[in-house]
C-alpha cells in the first residue's frame, strides 16, 4: 500500500495542502521551506498509531503542543486537518480513507482535542465522530480511534500501516559514538544509532542476502572497498559491520564501522532502509556527505529497489546532482514555494513554466530547481 493522496489544513508552514503522491516521490524546495515539516506529518501518523502507546496526546506534545504544529498564518479557522488516502497504486482507486480535525481545548489544560475523525473503506464510510458517545462524554475526544486497539479492529490495517512509518536522516557521528552515548538514544531511532542492532537482529539469511546485495552496490560506489561483513566484537559482543579496503599497503585489512566514512554509513544505511521493510520509508537528505558521482545514481537505485520491493519512499532533498536524472517524472516531484501565506506545494506538471521545460524533455534539476534558489542568493557573498 501507499499513501496516494494527501491533504493538509494549518500544518505548520502550510496552510492548505491536496497533493497525488507516487511511490517515488522528492520533495524539491528551498531551505526552510517546509521538506522536512511535510514529512513530518507522517511521522505524527505514526506516532498517534504505534503500538507502545502515547497516542494523539503524546504525539502532540513531543512536537511541543497544538500552537507549535499550528500554522501561524492560520487566522479565523484555527483547525489543523491532516487527511490521508491509501491505495495499491497511485493510479487505482484508494482503498482506505483516514481524515482526523485538531483544536485546542478552550478550557483547563488546554489539551489537544480532536475536532473529527473519519474512515471510510472504499465508498463505505465506518467511523464519523464526534458520535454520541463523544458528544456526551468530550474527554473521548482526546483520544483517537486509531490509537486504540478495541475500537481500530475495523481498519487495523490503516494502524498497522502508520505504525510501521520508518525515518531515516543517519548522523554518522551519533553512529560511530554509538558506545559513548549508550543510553541516550531517542525513541524510534531517528538518527540512526540503532542502525547496527537492527541489522544484528535480521534473521541471520535476511541478513546475509541484504549485505551481500549492499556489498555489491558499496564495491561500485568506494572503489576500494572489497568485502562487507557483520561481526560481532569477541569480549563485548556489540554489533559491528567491518570492510576490507585494499589499500596501497599490502595487508591493510579490515576496518569496522567507526573507520568509514560519512558517505559510506550514509549510503549503507539508505541501502540498508530501502531493503528493510514494505511499509513508508522516509528519507531526509539523502544526497548529505556524498559525492556528486554517487547522488547522480540514487534515483535510480531507489527505482531498481522499488521493483524488487514495493516501497514507497518520500525523499526531501534539494539536489541538483539527484535530480538530475532524466528517469525522473515530473509527477515525482512536489515543489514547495514559500510566499506570505505559507508555503504552496505543487506536482511539478502542474506549475505551469516547469511544464514546458520537462514536456521538453529537461530533467526536474533545470526545469523545477531554478525556482527554488533565493532570489539574491549572491548576496551571500558579500557577508564579511
Ligand atoms: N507552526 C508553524 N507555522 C508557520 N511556520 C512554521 C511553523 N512551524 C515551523 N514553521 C517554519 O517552517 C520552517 C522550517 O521548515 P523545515 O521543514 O525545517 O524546512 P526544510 O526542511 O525545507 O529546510 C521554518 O522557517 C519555520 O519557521
Ligand atoms: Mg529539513
Amino acid at each position: 500500500m501507499i499513501v496516494s493522496r494527501l491533504i493538509l489544513k494549518n500544518w505548520r508552514n502550510f496552510r492548505h495542502v491536496d497533493v497525488n503522491l507516487r511511490e517515488r516521490q522528492f520533495v524539491v524546495g528551498p531551505n526552510a521551506s517546509g521538506k522536512s515539516n511535510l514529512l513530518d506529518v507522517f511521522r505524527f501518523l505514526r506516532d498517534i498509531a504505534k503500538p507502545e502507546g502515547g497516542g494523539l496526546q503524546k504525539a502532540v506534545k513531543s512536537r511541543g503542543g497544538v500552537s507549535k504544529i499550528r500554522s501561524l498564518a492560520a487566522r479565523r479557522d484555527p483547525e489543523i486537518i491532516v487527511e490521508i488516502y491509501l491505495a495499491n497504486s497511485p493510479d487505482e482507486e484508494p482503498i482506505w480513507h483516514y481524515a482526523i480535525g485538531l483544536k485546542q481545548e478552550t478550557r483547563g489544560y488546554r489539551q489537544p482535542i480532536l475536532s473529527f475523525e473519519r474512515v471510510s473503506q472504499g465508498n463505505k464510510k465506518l467511523l464519523d465522530r464526534p458520535d454520541s458517545q463523544d458528544k456526551e462524554d468530550p474527554e473521548r475526544l482526546k483520544q483517537t480511534f486509531l490509537e486504540q486497539v478495541n475500537t481500530n479492529a475495523q481498519f487495523r490495517d490503516i494502524a498497522r500501516y502508520l505504525e510501521s512509518v520508518t525515518y531515516l536522516h543517519l548522523v554518522p557521528q551519533l553512529l560511530r559514538h554509538a558506545d559513548t552515548l549508550q543510553g541516550r538514544q531517542l525513541e524510534d531511532d531517528p538518527f540512526g544509532q540503532g542502525f547496527l542492532d537492527r541489522v544484528a537482529k535480521s534473521p541471520p539469511r535476511t541478513q546475509k542476502s541484504r549485505l551481500a546485495k549492499i556489498e555489491k552496490a558499496l564495491k561500485i560506489a568506494v572503489p576500494q572497498l572489497k568485502q562487507l561483513q557483520f561481526e560481532r566484537d569477541e569480549d563485548s559482543g556489540r554489533p559491528h559491520l567491518a570492510a576490507l579496503y585494499s589499500h596501497w599497503r599490502p595487508n591493510a585489512g579490515w576496518q569496522r564501522e567507526d573507520q568509514f566514512s560519512d558517505g559510506t554509513l550514509r549510503l549503507l544505511a539508505l541501502l540498508w532502509s530501502l531493503l528493510e521493510g514494505d511499509s513508508l520509508l522516509l528519507l531526509e537528505e539523502p544526497e548529505l556527505s556524498l559525492n556528486a558521482g554517487i547522488v547522480e545514481q540514487l534515483a535510480p537505485l531507489i527505482y531498481r529497489m522499488q521493483r524488487q520491493r514495493r516501497r514507497q519512499v518520500l525523499i526531501g532533498t534539494h539536489s541538483e546532482d539527484l535530480l538530475r536524472d532524466q528517469g525522473i517524472d515530473g509527477r515525482e516531484a512536489l515543489l514547495l514555494t514559500p510566499d506570505s501565506e505559507g508555503t504552496r506545494v505543487e506536482v511539478a506538471t502542474k506549475v505551469k513554466d516547469a511544464r514546458a521545460l520537462l514536456d521538453a524533455g529537461l530533467p526536474i534539476a533545470d526545469a523545477v530547481l531554478p525556482r527554488t534558489r533565493p532570489g539574491n542568493v549572491e548576496q551571500l557573498g558579500l557577508f564579511e
